[in-house]
């Protein structure tokens, strides 16, 4: 992987950037040595290079179970306990692998990331005609739209199968011994694989939380493991800052922060990665968006959205950097055809490659933007493969720790989201919160 910080230095200079190196090196040693904020959840600092063979095993043998019966299998959680999978899956697929029949995968599918009704009555209309297995997936085993995703899914699929047949395709990740999943899980007689206490929600996607669905999805979680643990060395603090590329990372975007740049924008030139800058998001965005500061993560898919936000970025306010996630080598070729008539006048270009069209987009794109006072960080990888993104996964953990410790906040807290779901509660009228439901019922008058 490459990270190139050439395009932000005439808006902060490098002197400033390196200038950061003490303070990432002193975040490093909080880190490894457990001493900074959160240290009670630094066990995904080593999960690549700890996980066992036997580990592995055992989640490639339930997801081989689970293919065998299965035409789809529905995935339920939220947050860190859905975006990491969704993320690994959509950049490893087919763009239009539910349309291609007789893959010898099932289909994955997710619910419970969303309280709609037309969502999960449609899922639930679908699932009436497939075989289909459940994996819930909940930390807490308290988090009310995964519960009540897998408690339409439970009724649905027991009154399908049978209460037997059912717990036999229902799969359970949550907590090793607390929570009402856990309790039902046990109650049931569910396989369970257990997320470590000391790894939090957007951090987890290396453990059975991520590694299941995706094996399940039929791709290589050694290889996924084997990138993040090759991530996990080349950003260890024994390599020195100027080649660490989550130091460099990091550094980068808390001088630009410095510089009133706040909102960080995520780019693709390739669809396969809309999910990993959502996943992206929330990891950066809960981990930095508290005591009133912090870069607001955002993204794009280009050139999609060069036809829309676009304008924005060019000459909009001010305020904005971008990290371009870029692609050296597509996974296919395809040459544009020659047309005698050339009526759309694209004959310049025929006998040429789309991702040479694409290159020349996103590199005339970038220079616009630097003319347009946007920064621009690149980060390239090889391929996109299983061993590149786990490789991505590890080093955006990585980095993201690092860059809250330097601006100063807990990266592994999320005290902010408890807010809505108390007005939530109050509103539907949960028991112990009828005071709280009245005043919030007479702001809404
Ligand atoms: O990062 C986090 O901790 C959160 O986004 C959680 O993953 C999310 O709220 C889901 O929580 P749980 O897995 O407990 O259902």
């Amino acid at each position: 992987m490459k990270i190139n910080l050439e395009n932000i230095f005439e808006f902060v200079p490098k002197k400033q950037v390196y200038a950061l190196r003490e303070e990432l090196n002193r975040n490093q040693q909080l880190l490894h040595e457990k001493s900074g904020k959160g240290n009670d959840f630094l066990g995904w600092l080593n999960l690549p290079s700890s996980i066992t063979d036997s580990e592995l095993s055992q989640i490639e043998s339930v997801a081989s179970d689970l293919r065998s019966k299965s035409d789809v299998v529905v995935i339920v959680g939220i947050g860190g306990s859905y975006l990491g999978a969704k993320a690994v899956i959509e950049a490893l697929s087919h763009s239009f692998a539910s349309m291609i029949p007789h893959s010898g995968n099932p289909t994955v599918v997710f619910a419970g990331q969303n309280i709609s009704e037309d969502y999960h009555s449609e899922l639930l209309e679908m699932l009436d005609k497939v075989r289909y297995s459940v994996v819930v997936i909940s930390k807490s085993g308290t988090t009310t739209e995964p519960a009540l995703g897998f408690r339409l899914l439970r009724n649905h699929l027991e009154a399908k199968v049978g209460k037997a047949e059912a717990a036999s395709r229902i799969v359970a990740i949550t907590d090793e011994s607390k929570g009402a999943l856990r309790k039902l899980a046990n109650q049931e007689g569910y396989r369970t694989f257990v997320i470590p206490d000391d790894v939090g929600g957007r951090y987890s996607v290396l453990t059975p939380v991520g590694l299941l669905p995706v094996a399940i999805a039929g791709f290589s979680i050694r290889e996924l493991v084997k990138g993040a643990a090759d991530a996990e060395q080349q950003t260890a603090p024994s390599v020195k800052f100027e080649e660490n590329p989550a130091c460099l990372y990091a550094a980068a975007r808390n001088a630009l922060y410095e510089k009133k740049k706040v909102v960080e924008i995520m780019v693709n030139y390739n669809p396969k990665l809309h999910f990993l800058a959502e996943w992206w998001k929330q990891l950066y965005g809960e981990s930095e968006g508290k005591e009133q500061k912090g870069i607001f993560p955002a993204s794009v898919d280009f050139t999609s959205d060069l036809h829309s936000l676009g304008q924005y970025i060019q000459e909009g306010e001010r305020m904005i950097f971008e990290t371009v996630l870029t692609i050296a080598e597509p996974k296919t070729k395809l040459n544009i055809p020659n047309d005698p008539e050339n009526l759309d006048q694209l004959n310049f270009i025929s006998g040429k490659r789309l991702s040479e069209v694409n290159r020349m987009a996103e590199l005339g794109t970038i220079l616009a933007h630097i003319d347009g006072g946007v920064p621009n960080i690149v980060i390239e990888i090889p391929r996109l493969d299983a061993y590149w993104v786990g490789y991505l996964l590890y080093f955006f953990e990585k980095a993201c720790a690092l860059s809250g410790y330097t601006l100063g906040v807990n990266p592994f807290d999320q005290p902010g989201v408890e807010a809505y779901k108390k007005n939530m509660f109050a509103l539907l009228g949960k028991p112990g919160f009828e005071v709280q439901g009245e005043q919030l019922r007479k702001r809404l008058e």
